[in-house]
């Protein structure tokens, strides 16, 4: 396990909602209506920010410390431990957000279809589908690839430093970061490995055509921060169909 999985306090820390996303989000959910499901919802952030504008968001996460520290922030919403490959909920929603990356730990394509099916499945008729990944041509052509990166995270008064070492496979279109933290007071922290899959974006449309979505629009942001579907942010909107 990863230390940001082991340590929710420490994601509130590194973690920092872009506003422009939950203005998306919000807009979506306004079309869509108030039953938002977030799948890989981690402490909740974006669920309590919905539900403080009016929404029925349901966070659904894989980690379960990440799910109680979620009920611990917000005891009046909805939060579930589970698998986006897997999980099952009796309500059907208006609007599924995989968002940050979540998606992209599916690493085969048989989980990516796995998964597609399953959001999907827990769509009323006429429900949107918005997903986040990391956009393959980000990482094709002639600029170099950046082996190790440092991060600092600086909140409340926790300082943070990440370094992280970055592979990448091009047969298996996927990235590999493995991160070293430094904390004050702590041991320094190795952590393993973690692969994230790489999708190109017509990629991404042709599985969500074969799990059965139609009405499928692929954006390079969130509004403003466009890069000609150079950047690394993908995102797929979609409909299953009435
Ligand atoms: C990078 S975080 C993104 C959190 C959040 N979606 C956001 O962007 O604000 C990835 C999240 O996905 C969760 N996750 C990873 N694999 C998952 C799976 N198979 N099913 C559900 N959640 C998963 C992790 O526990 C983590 O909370």
């Amino acid at each position: 396990m990863t230390l940001l999985a082991e340590t929710p306090e420490l994601w509130d820390v590194v973690f920092k909602m872009p506003v422009e996303r939950l203005r998306f989000i919000e807009a979506q959910a306004q079309k869509a209506g108030p039953a938002v499901l977030d799948v890989g919802c981690a402490t909740g952030m974006t669920c309590r920010a919905l539900r403080e504008a009016g929404m029925a968001p349901i966070g659904v996460d894989i980690n379960a410390r990440f799910i109680d520290t979620a009920r611990t922030k917000d005891p009046a919403g909805e939060y579930h431990v589970g698998d986006m490959r897997t999980f099952q909920l009796s309500r059907a929603s208006d609007l599924l957000i995989c968002l940050g990356t979540t998606f992209s730990y599916n690493l085969t394509n048989r989980q990516v279809a796995q998964t597609l099916r399953n959001f999907h499945d827990h769509l009323r008729p006429g429900g949107r589908l918005v997903v986040d990944v990391v956009n393959a041509i980000a990482f094709t052509g002639a600029q170099p690839f950046r082996r190790l990166s440092r991060h600092t995270f600086n909140r409340e008064g926790e300082e943070a430093v990440a370094t992280i070492r970055h592979g990448l496979d091009l047969r298996a279109q996927t990235m590999t970061e493995q991160v070293t933290w430094r904390r004050k007071g702590h041991a320094v922290r190795k952590d393993p490995a973690e692969s994230l899959r790489l999708l190109f974006p017509q990629e991404l449309a042709f599985h969500l055509e074969v799990a059965g979505f139609a009405d499928i629009a692929l954006l390079d942001g969130w509004g403003g921060d466009a890069q000609g579907f150079s950047g690394r942010r993908l995102i797929a909107l979609a409909t299953r169909p009435g």
